[in-house]
């Protein structure tokens, strides 16, 4: 009887996690992603084009104003996560996956503060503008 009972425990544990991330949360990761993505993309684009092309200064600039822009939607997304924590991990995962799970989504978010920093710092420091969003000489 009672092993009965705990074979049924075992199957009925839940093994979805419970409640999840908000509507916000999804759609800031979402816009953030797709714009890591499209930047590594130009970035592909970029350096390897030949220096003589028409349009490499465009995206040179494209990428560093999308670059400079993607600051924005992370740092709603931080101060977002700061109000609204994760949903809390499904209760079957061991302590190294919690403790690996967290550690890669804060080095995701390290990442997506790292890289448009370290971008406009060496920019800057190379001596080259870094228009955002038109708001530049450079661009015209
Ligand atoms: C195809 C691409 C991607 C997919 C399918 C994806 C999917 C997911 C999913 C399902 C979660 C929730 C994890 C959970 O349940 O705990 C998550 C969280 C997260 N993702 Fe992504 N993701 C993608 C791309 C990215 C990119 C490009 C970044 C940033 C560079 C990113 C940063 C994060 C971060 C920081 C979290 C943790 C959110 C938090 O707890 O605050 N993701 N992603
Ligand atoms: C999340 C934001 C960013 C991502 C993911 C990103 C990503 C990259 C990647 C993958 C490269 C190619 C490196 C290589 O293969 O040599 C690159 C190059 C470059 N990035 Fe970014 N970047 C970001 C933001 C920025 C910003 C904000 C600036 C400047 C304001 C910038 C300026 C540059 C420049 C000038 C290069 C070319 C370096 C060279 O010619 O060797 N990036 N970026």
């Amino acid at each position: 009887m009672s092993s009965d009972s705990s074979m049924k425990n075992s199957l009925t544990m839940p093994v979805v996690r419970i409640g999840s991330y908000t509507l916000a949360a999804q759609a800031l990761h979402w816009i953030t992603a797709a714009l890591m993505f499209t930047l590594v993309l130009l970035a592909w684009v970029m350096v390897n084009m030949p220096r003589t092309a028409a349009n490499r200064e465009l995206i040179y600039t494209l990428h560093k104003s999308l670059g400079l822009t993607v600051l924005a939607p992370v740092a709603a997304r931080l101060f977002w996560r700061a109000i609204h924590p994760a949903p809390p991990l499904p209760g079957s995962l061991a302590q190294w996956e919690r403790a690996s799970a967290a550690l890669s989504h804060w080095l995701l978010y390290l990442i997506m503060l790292g890289m448009p920093l370290s971008g406009y710092l060496f920019s800057a420091w190379g001596g080259t503008p870094s228009p955002i969003l038109g708001c530049s000489r450079s661009l015209v």
